[in-house]
């Protein structure tokens, strides 16, 4: 079973968690700043957290311009107007509240704010380095997926050419506080809570299954592959139980401090690039690849495997680790299945003629190089075919 044991562990984020928690938003921001750029997702605009957030800053004295035209996968334009909206105001504080699209146009906008409207920021792609330090940024999640508010990362469509692009600087980006309160995600809908999850538990079995985990990453993912696989069905049919979902907040956190420090695998690579083509939600396509990527990868670790069996709930007594990695297949077949996931073919704009060219550009995403298996535009082909024919 592999894993490194040469290793650094970064984390720079204070995490407050807990049911309420929400209340605490003001006093953690007025920590840092005074004026904020508040960041949301026009999704959570009639389920009143946003104003929870918002009376949270007033009592605390922060005063704050409110910019709410987030997209799913978001792109250069909303990210700029964001930007233009917190410099106009002085921000001197930027606040994401909702999914990772809106945290990561909170995290973008805030490095526009730092580096000028002009800069070139797509250049900073693969952790480069920024002219300036961004503002501090504080995250309120509103779905337990994306791991947004603890990542370095915003990752932002650019529209003229489809492709998505991981804006890094080392931790800077890094938010300073996540306010992760569990009852703020009871209003996300069956199929969001399921796809999101879905997300979380592929940053978790990714992260454990890479060449970059670690054992600290090891045991983060462990709990959160239990923790998810625990609770999503519940989650996602009965959105009002408030123990179900806790554990799934709880996952998703672990399971992006995990890939934050580990790394990610060819699920994320597909899924990134059917994303920036497709414009699917980045929820559906990691649902949707997750068992295939996992099929082609067990043999490259059945020991490894046999483990995420176990943390998907598989009893493995007196089966081998062969034996529990393909149960652990099957498993993540049936769960899609259960939560009511779309098929591939059910995607919208998805064209077999168009798996060459998305293969293509799957080989040389950075997450490609991590995957436990090598693969190669051929294997990628032969995923999307496998799961385009695919039918529950
Ligand atoms: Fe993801």
């Amino acid at each position: 079973m592999s894993t490194n044991k040469i290793f650094e562990f970064n984390h720079h984020t204070r995490i407050c968690f807990g049911a309420g928690m929400v209340k605490e938003t003001g006093a953690e921001v007025s920590a840092f700043g005074k004026r904020a750029l508040v960041v949301s997702d026009k999704g959570i605009e009639n389920t009143g957290i946003v104003e929870k957030v918002l009376e949270s800053l007033s009592e605390s004295g922060v005063e704050f311009c409110h910019f709410n035209d987030v997209t799913p996968n978001p792109r250069e334009a909303g990210v700029e107007a964001a930007a233009e909206l917190g410099r106009e105001f002085n921000a001197d504080v930027v606040v994401g509240i909702g999914g990772g699209s809106a945290m990561d146009t909170a995290k973008a906008a805030n490095v526009l704010i730092s580096n000028g409207e002009d800069c070139e920021y797509w250049k900073w792609e693969a952790n480069n380095s920024f002219y300036r330090d961004p503002l501090p940024t504080i995250c309120v999640p509103t779905t337990s997926g994306t791991g947004s508010e603890i990542t370095y990362e915003a990752v932002i469509t650019s529209a003229a050419n489809h492709v998505k692009i991981s804006l890094s600087d080392g931790p800077v980006l890094q938010p300073k506080v996540a306010i992760m309160d569990p009852e703020l995600t009871i209003t996300v809908p069956p199929l969001v809570t399921a796809s999101t999850g879905m997300d979380a538990l592929t940053h978790a079995l990714e992260a454990y299954t890479c060449t970059y985990s670690t054992p600290i990453c090891d045991a983060l993912a462990m709990y959160a592959m239990r923790a998810i696989s625990g609770s999503i069905v519940e989650a996602t049919k009965n959105g009002t139980n408030i123990e179900a979902r806790t554990d799934m907040m709880l996952g998703s956190l672990m399971g992006g401090m995990a890939f934050a420090n580990s790394f990610l695998g060819a699920v994320h690579s597909l899924s990134e690039r059917i994303g920036g083509f497709y414009d699917t939600p980045h929820g559906i396509a990691n649902s949707i690849f997750l068992p295939w990527v996992t099929q082609y990868n067990i043999s490259a670790d059945y020991a490894k495997h046999a483990v995420v069996a176990e943390c998907l709930g598989i009893d493995r007594h007196g089966l081998t680790d062969k034996e529990a990695s393909e149960k652990a297949v099957e498993k993540l077949f049936a769960m899609n299945k259960e939560l009511g996931i779309p098929t591939f073919k059910e995607v919208k704009n998805v064209n077999p003629a168009d798996f060459d060219m998305i293969a293509d550009s799957c080989v040389t995403h950075a997450c490609t190089e991590a995957n436990p298996r090598d693969i190669d535009k051929a294997g990628f082909i032969k995923i999307l075919q496998d799961a385009y024919d695919y039918s529950y």
